[in-house]
């Protein structure tokens, strides 16, 4: 295994979960936050995904503690200098992305493999951000990362096989499935579900129909887990809107381009589960 350290940049929704499931089978990992409060709050987020899962007993305790151990918390990009693999999960921003790989790339290690999970930015763009190209990787995980199976993995022009196949391999060691996908704004799954997530919120918009009715249509008559309102919720308003401002301005077609219901929730802070509100109330369990 290639791959022997991890480093994860971002703990919000995203990096908290791959920063767990890379720490939970067994890899060192080390995350990194702005702030002391951000990063506990991500840590925290583990901790509870974990207990719940000691609760259902679908986690053993000492898969907890054994997890919480091989985690580091930093708000110091320099302590991420020996990893194998660093995976940016910060936000869906490319001049945000590009002043991080800029850092990161001047770390030190010549062979990391560094790895984007943006939703919908090139991850040719940001190979260029970077001196080795060829050790640059797109990781698209889904959300919640620990229940979700799939990751894309995205390859460049410039990409070469062996930086793949530890990518890969490293994937599979922390149990999931790659798809494997060139470069193309959405790779597979958002360019698919971003126009039914925006498509919903039309619906919505024009009144056709009631947020549960909504939701409980696609829920019950196409057997989706979640209704789309709900999902949109779950990612959150703002990366949904940035994802859609991305894809409109790649394609130039109109059933990427957000919606002005989905552009005034995220300026009105309604940014979905992660800020309390969103299309539901998550300040009630469940959600109303
Ligand atoms: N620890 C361990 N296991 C847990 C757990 C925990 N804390 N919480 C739940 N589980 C387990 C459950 O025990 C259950 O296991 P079994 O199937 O063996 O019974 C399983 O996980 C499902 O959990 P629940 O029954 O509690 O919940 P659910 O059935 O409602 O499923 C869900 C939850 C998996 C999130 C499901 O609702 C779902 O798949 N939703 C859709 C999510 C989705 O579409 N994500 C993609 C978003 S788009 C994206 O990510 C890309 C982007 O760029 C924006
Ligand atoms: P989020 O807002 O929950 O978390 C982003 C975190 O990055 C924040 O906690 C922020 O403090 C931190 N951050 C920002 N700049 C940083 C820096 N320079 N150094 C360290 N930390 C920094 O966002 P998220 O939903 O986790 O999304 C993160 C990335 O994953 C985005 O590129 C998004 O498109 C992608 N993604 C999101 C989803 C989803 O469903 N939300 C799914 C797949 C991929």
């Amino acid at each position: 295994m290639a791959i022997q350290k991890v480093g994860v940049v971002g703990c919000g929704l995203m990096g908290s979960g791959i920063a767990q499931v890379s720490a939970q089978a067994g890899f060192p990992t080390v995350v990194c936050e702005l702030s002391p409060e951000v990063l506990q709050k991500g840590l925290g987020m583990i901790q509870k995904f974990l207990q719940g899962g000691v609760e259902k007993g679908k986690v053993a305790p000492y898969v907890l503690d054994k997890t919480m151990a091989n985690l580091k918390g930093t708000t110091r990009l320099e302590e991420l200098k020996d990893c194998d693999l660093i995976v940016e999960a910060i936000v869906e921003n490319l001049a945000a992305k590009k002043e991080l790989f800029g850092k990161l790339d001047a770390l030190g290690k010549t062979d990391a493999i560094l790895a984007s999970n943006t939703s919908s930015l090139s991850i040719t763009e940001m190979s260029t951000f970077v001196k080795r190209p060829e050790r640059f990787v797109g990781l698209h995980f889904f959300n919640p990362v620990p229940l979700m199976k799939l990751v894309e993995v995205v390859r460049t022009i410039r990409t070469d096989a062996a930086a793949l196949q530890e990518t890969r391999a490293w994937c599979v060691a922390i149990g999931k499935t790659v798809v494997s996908c060139g470069d193309s704004t959405g790779f597979v799954v958002n360019r698919l579900l971003v126009p039914y997530m925006v498509d919903a919120i039309r619906v919505f918009e024009q009144g056709l129909a009631s947020r549960d009715d909504i939701d409980n249509a696609m829920k019950l008559g196409c057997g989706y887990p979640m209704g789309p309102l709900f999902l949109t919720d779950y990612v959150g308003l703002d990366t949904t809107y940035s994802i859609c401002q991305i894809m409109f301005d790649e394609f130039k077609e109109e059933r990427f381009a957000a919606p002005p219901l989905l552009k005034r929730m995220v300026l009105a802070g309604l940014h979905g589960r992660k800020s309390g509100r969103g299309f539901y109330d998550w300040s009630t369990n469940p959600p109303s």
